[in-house]
Formats: C-alpha cells, sequence, structure tokens
C-alpha cells in the first residue's frame, strides 16, 4: 500500500517574474464552448456576459438531434449557454464530433439542465459516451437545476467523440459542452482518464470560480468547516506551476482553530475499489515571526504520502499522487497533521479529488475511420446510425458494417462494407482502398457507374465482392481474376468480364481458381508462416526513433535492419539476470527506479550493474523497449553503457558497465570514504561530463536529453573518469529524484530548469541548467537546496555571496584556497550562465566544454599538475586527466 502511494513536491522554481505574461496569453486558446440547441436565428459565436467566454452553435458538430430551450419562467435561474438544449428523439447513440490535439489532456465537461423543455414533466436517464466507452450515466431525477459532468481526459485520435446513449425510454438531451486543452504534464495518471470528484478553494466567504480567474476555466466551489479559521492576503501570491490554480484561490486558506488539531478532509467512496488521485495546492500568505515555523505531513487514510512540507511565502507548491489512492471501507480521510517541531498549524488553500474512469475499448483503427467517412461523404449519405465510433461497442456498429472484434486492446478494424439498396450513384469510391483489412464489399443493386476500378484487385484481403445490379461499363481489371476472389458482376448491362469482349456477358460468375479446399489449406499455411513469422520479428523492438547520425552509428545501424546477433545476445533471460547477480546479492545502489545489484557477466569476465525496475514504474512497455533499443546504440566514453536488458514478463532490469568508484557527490562530500577531491580534478570531472553530455545533445539524432543531470548521477570509473549515468529512459520512466518520494515526474528538485513551470517541457537547456547547478556544488560545496539558510536555493545563495565579490567565500572550504583564482571565476561565471532562469541566455554544452577547457589550462598554468592529489592513490589519474585534452573519436 504505502510502496502505492508516491507523491510529489511540486516546488515552484526560485524565479517567478516571467509567469505572470505566460498566464495573461492564454486566452481561451483551443476551447470548444457550445451552446447545444442554440437556434440558427441567433448570433453565433457570442460572447456570454459574466464568464467572457466565446460560445457558439453546435449544429455543424453534430448531425441529428433538435433544438429547444428550457421553460420560460426557469432562464433567469441560468447562463445563456445553458437555458437551450438539444435533444435526440431520433436513433440510439447521437455523437458530437470535435477536433482535438491528439495526445493532449483536455478537460472535458457537459451540462444538462431538463427545465421542462417538453413539458412532459418526466426528467431524463441516458448514457454518455466517450468514443466507444461509457463515460457517465445522467439521471436527472430531482435534479431541477440540472447537473454538470467533467472528465481529464487524453484523446486517443484527433477526433473526439461525445455520445449520448438512450438507454431505456427517455429521451436525451444536453446543453451546453465545453472543451479545454489542458497543460502538457498536469493531471497524468498511469492509466485511466480522471472524473471529476471535488474541486474546491477553502474560503468561507464567496461564491465559485472559472475562467477567466482560472486560466484553463476550471470549475472551483468553496469549501469550509466549522472548525476552521480562514486566513488571507491581499498580496499577489505566485499561482503558476503547471497547474495554475486561480491566484484568487491561493489568496485564502484554512487552518484549524485548534492550533494542535489536524486539518482534516472527509469523503466517502461509493466503492471500495474507487481509484482516486489528489492534488493539494499551498502557499504560505501568512506573515509571522522567525522564530515561528510551519511544517507539518500530508497523510492518506492515516498513511504518510508526503512531508515534511514547509510552504513558501507566496508561492504555489502542489502535492499530488503519482499513482492512484483507494479507500479502505469507503472512507476517505486527507489530513494534514503539523510536526512537533512546528510553532504553527497547517494550512491548505485549494483540493482538488478525482476518480480514475478506465476507458478501455480501442477506437477503430484511424484511417478506416476516416476512409469510411469519406465514402459517406462521397455518397451523401445519411444514416443516423452512422455516428461514433464505426465499429464498437458491438451494439451500436454502423449498419452495413462488420468489424474484427478479437479483444477491446486491439484496435477494430472493418471487415465487411454492405451499401446494396442504398440508391448509391456515381463511380466506385476509392476511399474503400484504404479499408485494408475489407474481406467483404457488397455494392449490389445500385446506380453505380463508370469502370471496374483496378484497386479492388490489389486489396488481397477480400474474398467477396459484389457488384451485381449496377450501371457499371468496361471490363472487369485482370487483377481481378485471383485466386479465393469471389466476384459477383451480373446485372450491368455494359460490363465486359474478364479482358476484352466475351459471350458469358452479364451471367453470375464465380472466380475462385483453386477448389475451395485447396485454398482453405494454402490459407492455413500462409497463417501458420505468418504467426511464427511474426513471432520472430522483434517488432517489439522497433526503433520509434530515427536512426542514430553519427557515421559509425549510421553505418551498424543501416547494416543491420533486423537487429544483430549480437543485438540479440543483449537480452538476457530472467534466470540469467539471478544466476548474472549471485541472487541480487551485492546491493550497491538505489536508483531513480529500483535497486541496483553488483554482478558479472555469464563467463566472469566483466563486472556489471543490474538495475531492477519494478513494471509499475514503467509508464509503457513499448515505449520501454524502444528506448533500450536506441540506448544499447549509444557508446560515449563519458556515459555509462546500456549493455544489455531483460524483460521477461514481470521482471525489467537494465544491465549496465560496472562504475566502481562512487558518484561525484560522495567525491565533493567526502562519504563513503571517498577522498575529498582537489580542484584541478574537479574541473576535469566537469569537461568530461560536459562532453557526454554534449554527445547527448549533438552526437545523437534526434538529440536525447538527460533530464536528471546531477552530482549523484555522474559516476567515476576505476581510473576515475566520469561518466554520466541514467539517461535516456525520459519517455518510458518518470525521472527520479531522491529517497522514498524518486519516482516523481518533474526532475530532482533544485536542479529543475525553472522554465519548466511554464513549459512543462525539458529541452537540451534544461540540462544545461542542471548542469550549472552541478558545477555551483563542485564549486561551492553547498547544498542545492537548504532551507535553513537565508537563500535557499544555491543560485540565490551564490548570487548573494557575489555581491560581496570574494571568491574565497564562494569556494569550497575544504579546498583550503589551492586553486587558480583565475580559473575558479571563470568557472563560476559560467556556472550562473548555465544557470540562468532564461533558457535562450544559457550557453550551449559546446560552449560550456570550451570554456571550462579554458578553465582547465589557466589552474594548470599554476604549474603543479599533480599538487593535491596525493588523497587520490590512482597512478592513472593525470594519464587520463590528459586524455581529456585530446579530441577523441567517438
Ligand atoms: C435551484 O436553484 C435555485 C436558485 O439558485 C435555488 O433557490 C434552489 O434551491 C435550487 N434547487 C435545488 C434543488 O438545488
Ligand atoms: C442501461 O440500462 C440497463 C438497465 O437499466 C443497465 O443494466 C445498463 O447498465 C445500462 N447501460 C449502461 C451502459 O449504463
Ligand atoms: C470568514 O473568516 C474571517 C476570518 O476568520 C472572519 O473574519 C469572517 O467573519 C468569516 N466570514 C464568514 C462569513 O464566516
Ligand atoms: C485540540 O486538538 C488536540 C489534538 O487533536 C486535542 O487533544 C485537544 O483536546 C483539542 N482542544 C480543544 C479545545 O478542542
Ligand atoms: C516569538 O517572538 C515573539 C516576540 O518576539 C513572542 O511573542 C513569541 O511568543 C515567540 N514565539 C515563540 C514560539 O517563541
Ligand atoms: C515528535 O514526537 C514524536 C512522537 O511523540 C517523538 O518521537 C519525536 O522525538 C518528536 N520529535 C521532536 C523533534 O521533538
Ligand atoms: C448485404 O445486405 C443485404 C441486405 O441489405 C443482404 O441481402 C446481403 O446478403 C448483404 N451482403 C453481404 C455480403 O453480407
Ligand atoms: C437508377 O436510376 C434510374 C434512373 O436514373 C432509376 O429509375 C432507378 O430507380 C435507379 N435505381 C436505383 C436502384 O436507385
Ligand atoms: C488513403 O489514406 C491515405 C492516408 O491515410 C490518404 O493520404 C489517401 O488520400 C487515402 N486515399 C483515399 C482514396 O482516400
Amino acid at each position: 500500500m504505502e510502496r502505492s502511494l508516491r507523491l510529489l513536491l511540486l516546488l515552484i522554481g526560485t524565479f517567478s517574474a516571467i509567469h505572470t505574461v505566460q498566464a495573461q496569453s492564454k486566452s481561451q486558446e483551443g476551447f470548444i464552448s457550445l451552446d447545444c440547441g442554440l437556434p440558427a436565428n441567433e448570433l453565433s459565436p457570442y460572447k456570454e456576459e459574466f464568464t467572457n467566454l466565446q460560445f457558439s452553435s453546435d449544429a455543424t458538430f453534430i448531425q441529428s438531434g433538435k433544438t429547444s430551450r428550457i421553460q420560460a419562467n426557469r432562464e433567469s435561474d441560468f447562463l445563456k449557454p445553458y437555458r437551450t438544449l438539444r435533444y435526440f428523439p431520433d436513433g440510439t447513440r447521437n455523437c458530437y464530433n470535435l477536433k482535438v490535439e491528439k495526445g493532449r489532456n483536455h478537460l472535458i465537461r457537459a451540462r444538462f439542465v431538463y427545465g421542462n423543455y417538453d413539458g412532459r414533466d418526466i426528467s431524463p436517464k441516458f448514457d454518455m459516451y466517450i468514443g466507444p466507452n461509457p463515460w457517465v450515466t445522467i439521471d436527472l431525477e430531482r435534479l431541477v437545476n440540472g447537473t454538470l459532468k467533467e472528465i481529464f481526459h487524453i484523446p486517443t485520435s484527433n477526433s473526439l467523440q461525445i455520445c449520448l446513449v438512450k438507454n431505456g425510454t427517455t429521451t436525451p438531451m444536453i446543453s451546453a459542452l465545453e472543451i479545454r486543452p489542458m497543460g502538457k504534464d498536469s493531471y497524468i495518471t498511469k492509466s485511466g482518464s480522471l472524473a471529476l470528484f471535488n474541486r474546491v478553494y477553502l474560503s468561507n466567504s464567496s461564491s465559485y470560480l472559472r475562467y477567466p480567474d482560472d486560466v484553463y476555466d476550471r470549475q472551483w466551489f468553496k469549501y469550509f468547516k466549522t472548525e476552521w479559521t480562514q486566513i488571507s492576503t491581499t498580496s499577489d501570491v505566485g499561482n503558476s506551476n503547471g497547474y495554475d490554480p486561480p491566484k484568487v484561490a491561493l489568496t485564502t486558506a484554512a487552518t484549524p482553530t485548534n492550533a494542535s488539531a489536524p486539518l482534516t478532509i472527509e469523503w466517502s467512496s461509493a466503492n471500495p475499489e474507487d481509484e482516486y488521485y489528489l492534488y493539494g495546492h499551498f502557499a504560505e500568505i501568512q506573515n509571522f515571526q522567525t522564530n515561528d515555523t510551519r511544517e507539518f505531513n500530508i497523510l492518506m487514510n492515516r498513511i504518510l504520502l508526503f512531508g515534511p512540507l514547509i510552504p513558501e511565502k507566496s508561492k504555489i507548491n502542489t502535492i499530488y499522487s503519482t499513482s492512484s489512492v483507494t479507500c479502505d471501507e469507503g472512507r476517505c480521510s486527507f489530513q494534514l497533521i503539523k510536526t512537533n517541531r512546528s510553532t504553527l498549524p497547517p494550512f491548505l488553500n485549494a483540493f482538488e479529488v478525482y476518480r480514475v474512469i478506465q476507458f478501455p475499448q480501442s477506437e477503430t483503427d484511424e484511417s478506416e475511420v476516416t476512409a469510411v467517412k469519406n465514402i459517406e461523404a462521397t455518397y451523401g449519405l445519411s444514416r443516423i446510425n452512422w455516428q461514433g465510433d464505426p465499429c464498437v461497442p458491438r451494439q451500436y456498429m454502423w449498419d452495413g458494417l462488420d468489424c474484427s472484434n478479437t479483444d477491446i486492446s486491439t484496435l477494430p478494424r472493418i471487415t465487411t462494407l454492405n451499401l446494396s439498396l442504398n440508391g448509391l450513384t456515381g463511380t466506385i469510391a476509392a476511399a474503400i482502398q484504404n479499408l485494408t483489412k475489407l474481406e467483404k464489399l457488397d455494392l449490389s443493386n445500385n446506380n453505380l457507374t463508370g469502370e471496374v476500378p483496378e484497386f479492388l484487385g490489389n486489396m488481397k484481403s477480400l474474398l467477396v465482392i459484389n457488384i451485381s445490379g449496377n450501371n457499371l461499363n468496361g471490363s472487369i481489371p485482370q487483377s481481378l481474376q485471383r485466386k479465393g476472389l469471389e466476384l459477383h458482376y451480373q446485372g450491368n448491362p455494359s460490363l465486359s468480364p474478364l479482358g476484352t469482349s466475351t459471350k458469358r456477358h452479364g451471367k453470375s460468375v464465380l472466380i475462385p481458381i483453386v477448389a475451395a479446399v485447396g485454398s482453405a489449406v494454402i490459407l492455413i499455411v500462409v497463417l501458420v508462416l505468418f504467426l511464427v513469422f511474426r513471432k520472430k520479428k522483434p517488432s517489439t523492438v522497433k526503433v520509434v526513433h530515427p536512426p542514430l547520425s553519427r557515421p559509425t552509428m549510421n553505418a551498424t545501424y543501416a547494416n543491420s535492419p533486423e537487429p544483430s546477433i549480437e543485438m540479440k545476445k543483449r537480452r538476457f533471460t530472467y534466470s540469467e539476470v539471478v544466476k548474472m547477480t549471485n541472487n541480487f546479492e551485492r546491493v550497491v545502489g538505489e536508483g531513480g527506479f529500483g535497486v541496483v545489484c553488483h554482478g558479472t557477466t555469464v563467463n566472469g569476465s566483466e563486472q556489471v550493474a543490474v538495475k531492477l525496475l519494478s513494471q509499475s514504474s514503467a509508464q509503457g512497455y513499448k515505449e520501454f523497449k524502444a528506448e533500450v533499443d536506441l540506448l544499447l546504440r549509444v557508446h560515449h566514453t563519458n556515459l555509462v553503457s546500456l549493455v544489455g536488458y531483460c524483460d521477461e514478463r514481470d521482471h525489467l532490469a537494465l544491465i549496465y558497465e560496472f562504475v566502481p568508484n562512487g558518484d561525484l557527490r560522495q567525491h565533493l562530500s567526502g562519504k563513503g570514504g571517498r577522498p575529498v577531491i582537489n580542484w584541478g580534478f574537479r574541473l576535469r570531472i566537469a569537461v568530461e561530463a560536459a562532453l557526454g553530455l554534449e554527445y547527448l545533445h549533438i552526437g545523437c539524432t534526434p538529440p536525447i536529453v538527460h533530464r536528471d543531470v546531477k552530482t549523484t548521477n555522474i559516476l567515476l570509473d576505476e581510473h576515475y573518469k566520469a561518466k554520466l549515468a541514467d539517461f535516456g529512459l525520459s519517455r518510458s520512466f518518470p525521472v527520479g529524484g531522491e529517497s522514498h518520494v524518486s519516482t516523481v515526474v518533474a526532475g530532482t528538485p533544485g536542479y529543475l530548469d525553472p522554465e519548466y513551470y511554464q513549459t512543462s517541457r525539458l529541452g537540451e537547456k534544461s540540462d544545461v541548467y542542471s548542469f550549472g547547478i552541478v558545477l555551483l556544488e563542485m564549486i561551492t560545496n553547498q547544498p542545492v537546496i537548504d532551507r535553513n539558510r537565508r537563500n535557499s536555493h544555491i543560485t540565490q545563495w551564490v548570487g548573494n555571496e557575489l555581491n560581496g565579490g570574494d571568491i574565497t567565500k564562494i569556494m569550497d572550504p575544504k579546498l583550503n584556497g589551492d586553486y587558480d583564482s583565475r580559473s575558479a571565476w571563470r568557472a563560476l561565471e559560467l556556472a550562473m550562465s548555465c544557470a540562468n532562469p532564461s533558457s535562450a541566455k544559457r550557453p550551449t554544452m559546446s560552449h560550456v566544454v570550451i570554456e571550462l577547457k579554458e578553465c582547465i589550462v589557466s589552474e594548470n598554468s599554476r604549474g603543479n599538475m599533480s599538487r593535491g592529489m596525493d588523497s587520490l592513490s590512482s597512478p592513472e589519474v593525470s594519464m587520463v586527466f590528459d586524455s581529456v585534452m585530446i579530441p577523441r573519436a567517438r
């Protein structure tokens, strides 16, 4: 249980000046606001006067339904968009079809106000679907003021189908539909979509908030309990961290009136299996004495989720679950409890709870949906049930279609298209060829004209074609004369069979050349061969990235589009991994995604480090395979090489070269029996790490962003050469942090690019920022974040000390003043430019490498190369140092 409850402290960066600009520019961009049933004679779009939202008619987004409006005496109770509605007396499933951005999280909100529009006073009850999956049942019984349903959902295609499905006798209806694209990395789940359970801000006064207070137009309701006291501020509170709750919501907070009591929010779970995601927003808004402290732990069902938290002054901190939580016996309790060191009670500004809904049914293959819609348009078909997904759920499959439907996780494909007796005119639609799994095509008894197209013969999946009873002309193409294809074409007076003229004019012809038994045998053989072949084919290790561009890499890649024998050997079975590590005997570390064990290759020749990954930490198995395949091809002397992997069912492991001499953090702190390293040596490690990073950025295509550069990820090998670890698994694994809150989505606090909070994206320049922090640590040996320090972040601390202009106050005292001050100043300036809050002002890694080499030259000019290196006894050290200076073949 505890293990599944991973939460994250999302710290707002130290640089908040840029935030406001961004927030203002988000003006309804991508918003879809539909006033359902808006009469055609009313202006559309129009600006709703209370929210300033731009609403438009829904008419072009749905092909069915009738429009109406609620009873006149109720109209004044509702905003204009919610007074009219669309209802669906015909058909079972009626769908809105909306253009959205595939793969992006969207807020979807539907509103329903019955308002006795039909004068029958019978509250409707029906179901809502998103694509082929059930979303929610709407039951308006007793809800005289209507209801709204809201969900965060990531569409799997660029078209989003919101369907109302009749289930019973009442008529489905809808008042408004609101779609809002969300920030890139917010409200992400391990699986499933997030249905709104509650979203509140803690205030005893004002009512509810939405756009424009909330840039994403989420709705926040006020919530307050009698045992709480309100605190509030009139000054500005920073709200920008990717979640961006309204500033107003952060200016108030609740704190328990009894200062030693916890702050508790409870709710009951209708179903004990229900899974929740939680989001707590905290901003310190009280001024208090310096002798006071506020810190508290965050608990869910009495289990510690996160803590202690010391909220930052006037800045947002969001704590959220990175995996779902459940409530035993249906009682859920979220609590904030002050630590005994804290002199002030806990507080909370705003809180969100969502319930997970799984959407397991895959949508029909997107290109087939496009094709069949194209066919529909070509022939001007308008069938009430051709709405929503063509194939699924099966009970709502479009008339005239049949689909392959093996299981819910595979994309359904169209296998039959029967447009017999539909009064079709014109030629045979070219879009039919895009139904690549089509087995039966029936276009009989229409008024089709023109020739029989060649492409029908090339559709290898086709078993039956019926084009009889039309007005087709010309001759039947040669390609349709193929084994196993049944062709009916009688009743086309101007059509000549096969090739040129012949007397068998107009007769029904069957062209299976091989006897049925024979073709069945062939089919089975082909099927078996296909299955065997497919199994062998490494479709699972398909590279999604383009090949790496370095000539050497290119050559390997181009010559072996299939993994080579050598590549295959890099895949190990779980039993080999057990043997390799001697049953995981020696644990050498705990990394971002799991424990690391020492091992030796089976023949004992090579030491390896085996990282065991918990299956649950992988976000997608396919992505894992693709990334591993890519990383197996990345080789650089300053990168820890991946030598193999294991992916046997539940067992995922990565096998790396073993790097024996600890990490840079240990060498800076002197912990773990590591000697403290001198200035010249630090510069060399910096150059080597920079070279590794430069290679990821410019030596690989596409560039690889490390995403988690920090001192504990810079390892030293037996020759004390620096090697960067833990890169590249960015897409299939969240980036690692420290200790138990390691599986966080947003990098390691302190090292994380402050621009990430605006863009939610990490690029090469984010690595440069993190590298700047690493350099500052190497220079100062100060902690990256120290809450007991007046300037808690290392950049603030250095920035402040720089005002004094005394380098000796900044440099690590453990260096005992033993460094060239010019090289020290230069390194410091470089570090600060890397850590510039604006990514555009940071140098590239290539520039960093050049600068660091200059620092080394300056340091070496002091003459005594080996001075101070006595603590490191390796004779190899100076040799390795020299090799850094030689341009190396990669
Ligand atoms: C419906 O809204 C009206 C006006 O806001 C309110 O007075 C009434 O109590 C509400 N009814 C219900 C059942 O919520
Ligand atoms: C439709 O209604 C029936 C009977 O009330 C119910 O069993 C079924 O679950 C409903 N379907 C959905 C998708 O909710
Ligand atoms: C809200 O809280 C403030 C501060 O505790 C208090 O002064 C005010 O009276 C409260 N208002 C209401 C309506 O309870
Ligand atoms: C305040 O809370 C503490 C801890 O929950 C409790 O022991 C104490 O009785 C409470 N005091 C009052 C006056 O309610
Ligand atoms: C902090 O100092 C103020 C006065 O400077 C005093 O009133 C208060 O009691 C002190 N608080 C604590 C927790 O010591
Ligand atoms: C806080 O309280 C716990 C339990 O009462 C105790 O074990 C711990 O030592 C206390 N911590 C401090 C810093 O006083
Ligand atoms: C197509 O539908 C018609 C009736 O609408 C039916 O007679 C015919 O057999 C169907 N064709 C195929 C290939 O199933
Ligand atoms: C085909 O078209 C002719 C006239 O153009 C019409 O008389 C006939 O009914 C049509 N047939 C079908 C099946 O629609
Ligand atoms: C078939 O699909 C492809 C790609 O989806 C598209 O470019 C092409 O135009 C389609 N062909 C027809 C005839 O619709």
